[in-house]
């Protein structure tokens, strides 16, 4: 009896234990404005190990095996909040109101025009001066998950959107290596949303990005203007250096004599992806044959943005010093396509009240052998 009471008193406590655990919770710094910035640690059965922040429900780190079970942190970030404060360009980051670009900061909504702040020469870029990843969000634990999610009301008119925007983002950590990142929307009048998450990987913990083993589940892209705007054409892939189809060093081609490559110095556009039905498909799949890690994306949505870090130059210095150089990190900003609404030939991204936005992301991280 008094052993089995034993036995039970310690599984009771062992439940506690992780409950307290999930998420663990720490002081990260403050903002100017002296609001706490806290840090959330989750971590799984294999020992990966995650950690995010509630200022803009930034991403800080990511620990995963290689192949003989090394682990390196394969995201780029900052040990304390100075470095976020000096607005890097969306590292770890939930961006929003709308992920990517929206021309001239400009669009038509039920017959009314809306100005957008511009923060990227003419142009609107992730949500403008102060957007979803310069603020503090809301934190808590996802009950009965191995989660921490993020929540905040952006409010009508900010950075020139309409209507009370309700979002909350959630970040999952199970124990297939999977991290599921969930979206979810609503509105009280009718705005754009496109919603994305924005670190950069590097899955050798270091160096440049062009070994990485690139493929992208699409048949077809978005080729850009000058500024980084879609032209508004959807072009084949094909006999072009933005077939990824099958796996490619991201290297092979980045430097090629190529229109498109040139106005994105590399590799900075939206790739629109092969889907059929509703649910994750897979939209991108990395192999870095040093370490032998890597990560297959899936999603719910229609494009993916493939940035491979052209306007990094290695001024800036993240964690333990290391220097964030050209190219030494790439992103897959799963997400629609950029400007939508100013074309109608695109997925709409446009919200209504009374409808739901929801979207999934989901980063597995694996081996080869
Ligand atoms: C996105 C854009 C890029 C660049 C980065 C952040 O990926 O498409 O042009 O602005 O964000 O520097």
């Amino acid at each position: 009896m008094r052993a089995s009471l034993r036995v039970i008193a310690v599984a009771c406590a062992g439940a506690l234990l992780h409950a307290q655990a999930t998420p663990a919770r720490a002081r990260f710094g403050t903002t100017p404005d002296g609001t706490a910035v806290e840090r959330f640690a989750l971590r799984n059965a294999n020992g990966v190990e995650f950690n995010a922040i509630n200022y803009g429900g930034i991403i800080t780190s990511l620990r995963v095996p290689d192949r003989r079970g090394a682990m390196a942190d394969v995201v780029f970030g900052f040990d304390s909040m100075d470095g976020y404060l000096k607005k890097p360009p969306y590292f770890g980051a939930i961006v929003g109101r709308y992920g990517n670009r929206i021309a001239k900061g400009t669009f038509s909504l039920d017959g009314k025009t809306y100005r957008l702040a511009t923060n990227n020469g003419v142009n609107h870029l992730h949500g403008g001066n102060v957007g979803f990843d310069k603020v503090v969000w809301k934190a808590e634990p996802i009950p009965g998950k191995n989660g921490i999610a993020f929540s905040r009301v952006s409010r009508d008119g900010e950075e020139g959107y309409p209507g009370n925007l309700t979002v909350r983002v959630t970040y999952e950590l199970t124990d297939r290596n999977e991290l599921i990142v969930d979206y979810h929307a609503t509105t009280d009048k009718a705005t754009p949303v496109n919603l994305t998450q924005h670190s950069y990987f590097n899955l050798a913990g270091g160096g440049d990005i062009l070994g990485h083993e690139m493929m992208i589940n699409a048949d077809r892209y978005t080729p850009v203007d000058a500024t980084l705007i879609p032209t508004g054409v959807v072009a084949p892939v094909a006999g072009t250096p933005f077939d990824f189809r099958k796996p490619t060093a991201i290297g092979a081609r980045i430097d090629q004599a190529d229109a498109q490559l040139k106005i994105g110095q590399g590799y900075d556009h939206n790739w629109v992806l092969n889907r059929a039905g509703s649910g994750p498909q897979l939209a991108a799949r990395v192999v870095e044959p040093v370490s032998g890690r890597t990560m297959e994306v899936s999603t719910t949505e229609p494009g993916v943005q493939f940035y491979t870090g052209n306007f990094l130059d290695g001024t800036i210095v993240g964690k333990g010093g290391q220097r964030y150089v050209h190219r030494g990190g790439f992103c897959l900003e799963t997400q629609h396509y950029p400007d939508s609404p100013n074309h109608a030939n695109f997925p709409s991204t446009i919200l209504r009240p009374g409808q739901e936005y929801n979207s999934r992301t989901v980063f597995t991280f694996g081996v080869v052998r």
